[in-house]
């Protein structure tokens, strides 16, 4: 099945499997796949390795200008970049994840990481998750899917992630960094998480992964009368 060059948005709660979706559309019809999430993550390690946010997570004026002077980028496999380090394990510890909103909700920061986004956007053929794509990023995006699922059924995929990759974290903490998350992501004043009206909803906390693919595979033959 061949698609025309859009782009593609997947918006949506934290671990509601934005990525693991969005990952397999690009896979499927050769779209290039940008994960949003690890840049915010990206300059999230780079304030706290630099000093410029504190532990209780107050961002320090400096990081505005120290921004200038940062180089995140993804490589052939996808995977993020600071200079010439891939940084791809160490953003996605609890650590960062304890501390990506905050930084996330700063304004020049979501100025610094939507340049890069519309960068990377502009050759078309796209797939692209986050929390603002739909709404902020690309609002014009031909197709926008807005993902959710129950707290619970998110926080179990998140805890079994982490303890996949080595990690102890207790399911309490879990659950409580995906609320707090959530809850700063839709309450920020730049760019919060909401549904775009034109987005279509996937709620998958009773769906399989090969049902997921389905319902999306519907939506784009519907949508652009492909077989
Ligand atoms: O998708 P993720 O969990 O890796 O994203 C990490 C954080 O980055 C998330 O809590 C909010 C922020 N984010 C954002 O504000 N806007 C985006 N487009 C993507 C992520």
């Amino acid at each position: 099945m061949k698609i025309p060059d859009i782009i593609i948005a997947v918006d949506g709660y934290s671990s509601t499997g934005k990525s693991s979706l969005a990952k397999k559309i690009a896979r499927k019809f050769d779209f290039l796949y940008l994960d949003s999430g690890a840049l915010y993550r990206g300059v999230t390690l780079f304030a706290q390795e630099e000093r410029l946010i504190s532990r209780l997570g107050k961002v320090s004026d400096a990081l505005r200008e120290a921004l200038s002077g940062l180089d995140l980028h993804f490589d052939a496999e996808g995977r993020l970049c600071m200079g010439p380090r891939c940084i791809e394990q160490q953003i996605r510890t609890m650590e960062v994840s304890a501390q990506v909103s905050p930084v996330a909700a700063v304004p020049y920061v979501r100025e610094w990481v939507d340049e890069k986004l519309h960068e990377f956007g502009r050759r078309g053929r796209i797939v692209m998750d986050g929390r603002d794509i739909g709404t902020a990023v690309f609002p014009n995006a031909e197709l926008k899917i807005f993902m959710t699922a129950s707290e619970q059924v998110r926080a179990q995929r998140r805890y079994d992630e982490l303890v996949a990759k080595g990690e102890t974290p207790l399911l309490e903490e879990v659950v409580q960094n995906l609320r707090e998350r959530d809850y700063i992501d839709s309450h920020r004043e730049t760019a919060p998480l909401r549904r775009a009206t034109d987005a279509f909803e996937l709620d998958n906390s009773d769906m399989t992964f090969e049902e997921e693919l389905a319902w999306v595979q519907g939506l784009i033959q519907g949508k652009f009368g492909i077989l």
